[in-house]
């Protein structure tokens, strides 16, 4: 592949990317969230690229991004719940799982051959305008390796996908900084994943939510799979630093870095990933990161998950 273009997310860049896509290329693009490798959803070329560029398992299905509730009734079937759900929801953070419509025409490669669809309709205004110019549904998977920490920053994309990928649109960082919630509606609802939409939120509307027995939320160390890893070692629930580890921190105290002095769950979601790469950084090979107690709620529960996973056993890949 040729070098990755960078495109302003300026109408002529929104056109650039579009066309690109059209031709069955990839293009990385800014959500609210975090930064998408997006590939037309329908093409078996474009998604396998997907795949291809992030080393990514073909069991480990994709997200479908369209630009309202009204495109994604094309590929999903709504029942009254999910339309409730997405009404309260979207655009925003949060990812609906749904039967797949016999005659949605997305490319297998993009449900894994489930019967199922995951879903999105992103807020960011950028995604909005490369939804509408492209014309079609995007999968895409955020931006980065299978395995490695979600990009933020347009400058992350590249760090990980250069060369790989034709385009990155910059849209600068992103607001949220985690993943969206991945909500399952197949059966009674149930968290797949916590992300931007606290669980607080979904359950004021939906009532107690199940937690899934998916391995994307283990419940005991030994079930943990390594995800978002940087190259040091981390070390969780850390009150202080020991010598020669790099400090992230979370509210009072000495640190390195600080994903929220003022101890705002919402900031350090947004900080999240930019700094753990930081982190990384600053330890250099084989070093290691000692990371403050964030609290499990709100978006703290994002956080803390994928901090478990950026802290488990490497060896144990998981797919993403
Ligand atoms: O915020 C986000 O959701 C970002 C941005 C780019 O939209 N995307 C993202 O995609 O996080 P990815 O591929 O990193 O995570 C998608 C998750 C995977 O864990 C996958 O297993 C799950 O969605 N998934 C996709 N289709 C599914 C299905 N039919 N049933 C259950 N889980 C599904
Ligand atoms: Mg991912």
């Amino acid at each position: 592949m040729n070098k990755t273009e960078t495109l302003d997310a300026l109408p002529e860049g929104i056109a650039r990317a579009a066309q690109i896509l059209g031709a069955q290329g990839l293009v990385a693009f800014p959500t609210e969230t975090v930064y998408g490798l997006g590939g037309d959803a329908r093409s078996d070329l474009a998604v396998a690229r997907i795949f291809d560029a992030k080393a990514r398992p073909r069991f480990n299905p994709l997200i479908v991004h369209v630009p309202d509730l009204n495109a994604a009734r094309a590929f999903a079937l709504f029942d009254a719940q999910a339309e409730a759900v997405a009404a309260a929801f979207w655009p925003g953070p949060l990812t609906l799982v749904l039967p797949l419509r016999v005659d949605a025409g997305l490319s297998p490669l993009v449900t894994a051959d489930l019967d199922s669809v995951a879903i999105r309709v992103p807020a960011h205004p950028v995604a909005q305008a490369l939804l509408r110019a492209f014309g079609g549904p995007l999968a895409a998977p955020s931006a980065n390796p299978s395995g490695r920490v979600s990009p933020t920053r347009a400058a992350h994309v590249l760090e990980g996908l250069t060369g790989r990928i034709a385009a990155v649109l910059d849209g600068g960082a992103c607001a949220v900084g985690v993943e969206s919630t991945i909500l399952g509606l197949l059966g009674a609802p149930a968290l797949l994943r916590p992300g931007g939409v606290s669980l607080e939120r979904l359950e004021a509307l939906l009532g107690p939510l199940a937690m899934s027995g998916n391995p994307e939320r283990p419940n005991a160390p030994g079930q943990l799979e390594s995800h978002y890893a940087p190259a040091a070692s981390v070390r969780l629930n850390a009150e202080t630093a020991n010598p020669g580890e790099v400090r992230l921190g979370f509210g009072a105290g000495v640190a390195d870095l600080n994903l929220s002095p003022s101890a705002d769950l919402i900031e350090a979601a947004a900080n999240l990933f930019h700094m753990l790469r930081e982190a990384d950084h600053l330890a250099g090979q084989g070093g290691r990161i000692s990371i403050a107690a964030i609290p499990e709620n709100g978006l703290g529960r994002a956080i803390n998950d994928r901090l478990r996973r950026a802290a488990a056993p490497r060896g144990l890949i998981h797919a993403g």
